[in-house]
């Protein structure tokens, strides 16, 4: 879900929908707009997407105005249809709100608005709290401003909001807490988002509401913003955005999956430029040199974190503890902060996440602060809310990742704790001389080899074509290549929603075994370093029941071709590298799976980029 506000000079309708279009990547379900201009506000809202809502606005909306908010939404709270998306206005029609996250406490809020005479249209939690701020205004007299803050204070939940005020059309009043909000800054005009994508065009200069915070955004005014609790006033800090267009748009790919898949042998670059020197034996990352006591202290390594983030997490519990043999636990971070976990003084925690905002895993980290561990956080996005929350971190720069489903996010999440491993093994001595060199080295033409991958593409498109009708898929790896095999299902199931599961190879034979028939592709990690006899005997028992068998193996191999339907070749990798090419051609195969059933790769649908509810 995003939220997109412009109050200028420029007419708002084009900047609001094409700031929309931007947002798309973060997952929706229906989208809407408000204008404001001298006959009032006008609103158009419809199921859907953004396209959905320009041609509806076509037919029926004023589109004049310099004022204008406007909503994609990921339904919590109600189905999504036209009456649910937003904006939402007030009983009176004065007020108008963009709101994402959820209100907690909507339902006593409601009855108790009900008894004094509101009615509600939506199913929507949101709609509740327009109303909120509605009747503290008539009851406390007061301006939008203090009657937000007011409302907010009574709220318990996560939001991003924008809300607009008829009777003061030149001010539109935003505030944030665990869902963000950036204001860009331009002359004579204000853009309001979720990220800095909408509005990158139009200025560099942004400011990032810090959770807790609410901005008054006025015409001609500087932006003022203070604290929603105390009201105590904060200086603004501007900061300059890094972004460029050429890196949201989708540079002659069709899809932004695409492009960010091949985009992976740069960005690895990018990931261990300056922390890695296999020449020199280097490989460092100032979160961890600032730290490394912490590290070398530690009685174990927690890491948590959600979904493709989760699966990067597994891949590093094997190479951390192989490495640098501290133990190492990953668990979900939704799991994790609900279950009264023992955390210890003396753990490290790590917080996987490409969007640095996901609500379970941010609460986890809160939890392990509060009990005195330390936190690094593996974050993507620049200076996001768990970037800022852990203790120290090191980022992926893997850049703007668009497409819904984690593609360069993961592999550059692998490069990092993968350089960890290295570290840790270098300061504890965990790893021989000629080991430690060796995987340096190795990691340094890991791009290399990744583009060689690429050029697997075709044959991957033609295996597609082959399983795009399939309604089963099962994964299996064993080893480091288990997690892959975990992460090559889930990204079968997000874009083309084709039933996949992943699995250890030798669990196969305690249960998935069951379901192989003729028509069940089995796609098998079977690179020759790691459990290769292992994994062939595992394929062995798939062909003895009809499986189709799909195998990832070294160039040059012939022991698992020939057992195979279809292979598709990597080169040669040690296997604790493995993951990071392994990974390559299963993002391919299930792109082309879903490009031929005609899903929608990017915005695959019930899903969300950055899920920051819990
Ligand atoms: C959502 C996204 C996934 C992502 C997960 C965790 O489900 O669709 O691609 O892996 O959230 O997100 P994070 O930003 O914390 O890595």
């Amino acid at each position: 879900c995003g939220i997109v506000g412009y109050i200028g000079h420029r007419e708002a309708y084009p900047i609001v929908t094409k700031g929309l279009r931007r947002l798309e990547y973060r997952g929706y379900d229906s989208a809407g707009v408000m204008l404001y201009n001298e006959k009032g506000i006008n609103l158009c809202k419809t199921k859907g997407k953004v396209s959905d809502l320009e041609k509806k606005a076509k037919a029926e909306l004023d589109t004049k105005g310099t004022i204008g908010i406007g909503h994609t939404r990921w339904a919590t709270h109600g189905v999504p249809n036209d009456v649910n998306s937003h904006p939402h206005l007030s009983n009176s029609g004065n007020l108008a709100i963009i709101h994402n996250g959820i209100i907690e406490n909507y339902a006593p809020l409601k009855e108790e608005l009900k008894n004094r005479g509101y009615t509600f249209k939506s199913d929507t939690d949101t709609e509740v709290l327009v109303n909120l701020i509605e009747e503290i205004q008539k009851t406390e007299k007061t301006k939008l401003g203090k009657a937000v803050q007011i409302a907010l204070n009574q709220v318990v939940g996560a939001y991003a909001i924008a809300v607009f005020d008829i009777k003061n059309p030149e001010e539109i009043v935003a505030a944030r807490l665990g869902s963000p909000l950036a204001i860009g800054i331009g002359e004579n005009e204000y853009f309001i988002a979720s990220d800095a994508t909408p509005f990158i065009e139009y200025t560099s200069n942004a400011v990032y509401l810090e959770d807790g915070e609410m901005a008054n955004i006025r015409l001609h005014k500087p932006i003022k913003i203070r604290k929603i609790k105390d009201d105590s006033l904060v200086t603004p800090t501007v900061q300059e955005l890094q972004l460029n267009l050429e890196q949201i748009e989708k540079g002659g790919y069709d899809h932004f999956m695409m492009k960010e898949i091949y985009e992976q042998p740069n960005v690895i670059k990018d990931t261990y430029r300056g922390r890695l020197n296999a020449n020199k034996g280097i490989v460092q990352m100032a979160g961890i040199e600032d730290n490394i006591e912490k590290f070398l202290n530690a009685e174990r390594i927690l890491i948590v974190a959600c979904g493709t983030s989760w699966h990067a997490g597994l891949v590093a519990e094997y190479v951390i503890e192989e490495f640098a043999r501290i133990p190492v636990e990953v668990e979900y971070a939704s799991e994790f902060r609900y279950r009264n976990p023992i955390i210890n003084k003396k753990d490290v925690v790590i917080a996987i996440s490409q969007s640095g905002e996901t609500a379970d895993t941010m609460a986890a980290i809160k939890l392990a602060k509060e009990n005195g561990a330390f936190v690094f956080g593996v974050c993507n996005v620049v200076g996001s809310s768990i970037s800022r929350e852990s203790h120290a971190g090191a980022y992926t720069h893997a850049g703007p990742e668009i497409g819904v489903a984690s593609t360069k996010a993961f592999t550059t999440q692998i490069t990092v704790l993968t350089m960890l491993a290295l570290r840790l093994a270098k300061a504890k001595g965990t790893l021989s001389n000629s080991d430690y060199h060796r995987y340096l080295m190795e990691l340094e033409i890991i791009p290399e080899k990744v583009k060689e991958v690429l050029s697997t593409n075709d044959i991957t498109k033609e295996i597609a074509l082959k399983f795009k009708d399939s309604t089963n898929c099962l994964y299996l790896g064993r080893g480091y290549n288990f997690p892959v095999a975990l992460e090559g299902a889930l990204k079968l199931k997000e874009i083309s929603y084709i039933h996949a599961e992943g699995y250890p190879a030798a669990e196969m034979k305690h249960g998935p075994i069951a379901l192989i028939d003729e028509q069940m592709p089995v796609i098998v990690i079977a690179p020759k370093q790691g459990h290769y006899d292992k994994i062939v005997s595992n394929i062995q028992e798939i062909k003895s029941r009809s499986g189709k068998i799909i195998a990832v193996v070294t160039k040059g191999d012939t022991q698992v071709r020939e057992l195979s339907d279809y292979v598709i070749e990597i080169p040669e990798t040690s296997d604790a590298l493995s993951p990071l090419i392994t990974t390559i051609p299963l993002q391919l195969l299930s792109y082309h799976i879903a490009v031929l059933r005609g899903c929608n790769v990017d915005q695959p649908r019930n899903l969300a980029k950055s899920v920051t509810v819990e």
